[in-house]
């Protein structure tokens, strides 16, 4: 089955004290959405990419690929206002029939095992979605009050969630709610049952400058 890896670079990366969105950011000497399209090409060379960017970023892009003497040339998408728009405009480009990876650009950390959980389990079953358990002691905030919860049963999200594209591609058609955080959210609201991989701990999105220091470490060790 043909494989695309649909890379959502479309967001402003507010939460973190930089001029240029998050998935830019050079570190260990490439832009962080460059390390991470490398990761999928490093695992699969025949992989076809969609990369979402805020339309602002596009010219910036071509600039970064010059720059670095990237090689490898994706489809380019238009960011939309949540990463539900994006990764819906990102889907158009994609053949029905297929495996999609989506995933977040600013996650330069996936490794070879959780891309082949999801593909393995995706192409059997419709879709897959990497998950870590939590370590530490958790506990719900609900108004004024708050109590523990039994961490044994709570799992953290990853990207890439995985797909058979005809699926996936129907359900973003398909649902009138435009809240989702994630794409598993998107099919399990048209009544599909979502399957659970393993995936990395280091897998982490970026979101603070305390991230992007781990991730640099990582990024250099590798
Ligand atoms: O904002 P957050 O960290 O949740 O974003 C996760 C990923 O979704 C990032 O790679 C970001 O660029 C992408 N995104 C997007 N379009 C948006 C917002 C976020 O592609 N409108």
């Amino acid at each position: 089955m043909k494989k695309f890896a649909l890379i959502v670079a479309g967001g402003s990366g507010t939460r973190i004290n930089s001029d240029i969105p998050k998935q830019f950011i050079e570190i260990a000497g490439l832009p962080l959405v460059m390390h991470t399209i490398h990761n999928f090409a490093k695992f699969d060379p025949k992989i076809e990419f969609i990369l979402v960017l805020p339309e602002s970023q596009i010219s910036n892009w071509h600039l970064l690929c010059k720059k670095h003497h990237f090689s490898i040339k994706p489809k380019i998408a238009f960011g939309g206002v949540t990463r539900f728009y994006s990764v819906k405009n990102g889907l158009k480009l994609i053949d029905d029939e297929s495996i999609v990876f989506i995933h977040d650009a600013v996650r330069p950390l996936v490794s070879d095992n959780t891309i082949q959980n999801c593909l393995d389990c995706a192409t059997t079953t419709g879709n897959s979605l990497p998950v870590i358990p939590v370590t530490d002691s958790v506990r719900i905030v609900d108004g004024g009050n708050n109590h523990p919860a039994d961490r044994s049963k709570i799992y953290l999200v990853q990207t890439p969630q995985t797909f058979q594209t005809t699926l996936i591609k129907k359900a973003y058609r398909a649902t009138p709610v435009d809240n989702f955080t994630d794409d598993a959210s998107v099919l399990e609201s048209m009544g599909v049952t979502i399957n659970l991989v393993e995936g990395n701990r280091e897998n982490i999105k970026i979101t603070t400058p305390a991230d992007l220091i781990i991730a640099e470490a990582f990024l250099k060790r590798n």
